[in-house]
């Protein structure tokens, strides 16, 4: 084995022959997805509704388990792993099309939760709410309840939450497909910038080209496997 140097990339996210199917078998969607994501870059997952990038990502993060085949995550098997929560809750963030926030709660309630199912200290977490927000343009709306914010401010408060434990890998599940185009850019835009300053691996489902081609690497789902333009 030879010893990670600057100029070698480091695999952060690694899937190998990975196979997933739905109803027993009935429905397969994963046919031998091989996928590579290296440190600090943005990729996107591209391909037709229903074939299976929703699967992917789910995948990726243990929020599901494969049928066959491994998937690493820094480095470490996801089943060889003996604390699932740990990737859950500080390695990894999503965001998903429809925010899957609780329109209840304030926005600062929705961020602060996965701060406390992670320890995190009380202060630490609002240090880091108010960094974020500020970044992402809420500061503002701290204290308003999801249910009065707008589709874009949702969608910001909801990279905010996947964020406030500080994961170096984020998969983003459609993350603008939800808003008009206007919108979709300008909270892309953010996505992609925060990606940059805070060094993170962004792997994204997306449909839509136009967004595709602004990440380092675009991958093609086709008939469960993925092919296309630099794959590794
Ligand atoms: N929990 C599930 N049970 C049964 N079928 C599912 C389930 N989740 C997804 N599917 C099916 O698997 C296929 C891939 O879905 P998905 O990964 O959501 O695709 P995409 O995100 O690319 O639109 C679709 O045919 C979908 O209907
Ligand atoms: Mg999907």
């Amino acid at each position: 084995m030879s010893t990670p140097t600057p100029s070698s990339p480091r695999i952060v996210l690694q899937a190998r022959n990975i196979h997933k199917s739905y109803d027993d078998g009935a429905i397969k969607v994963l046919r031998g997805v091989d996928f590579e994501a290296i440190e600090g870059n943005t990729v996107a997952l591209c391909g037709p509704s229903g074939c299976g990038k929703s699967t992917l990502l789910h995948l990726l993060g243990g929020l599901d388990q494969p049928d066959s085949g491994d998937i690493a995550v820094n480095g470490v098997e996801i089943n060889r792993r003996s604390n699932l929560l740990h990737l859950l809750r500080h390695e990894i963030g999503f965001v998903f099309q429809l925010h899957n926030l609780i329109p209840d709660l304030t926005l600062a309630e929705n961020c602060l939760i996965p701060t406390v199912a992670a320890g995190i200290d009380r202060q630490v977490a609002r240090d880091r709410l108010h960094q974020l927000t500020q970044r992402t343009g809420l500061s503002h709306r701290l204290n308003h309840r999801i249910q009065k914010l707008s589709g874009g401010e949702r969608q910001r408060t909801a990279l905010c939450r996947a964020l406030m434990n500080k994961p170096k890998i984020l998969l983003a599940d459609e993350p603008t497909g939800s808003l008009d185009e206007k919108t979709s850019a300008a909270v892309f835009e953010l996505l992609l910038e925060l990606a940059a300053t805070e060094g993170i691996t962004l792997v994204m489902a997306t449909h839509d080209r136009g967004l595709a081609q602004r990440c380092d690497r675009l991958v093609e789902m086709h008939d469960g496997r993925i092919r296309g333009i630099g794959a590794f």
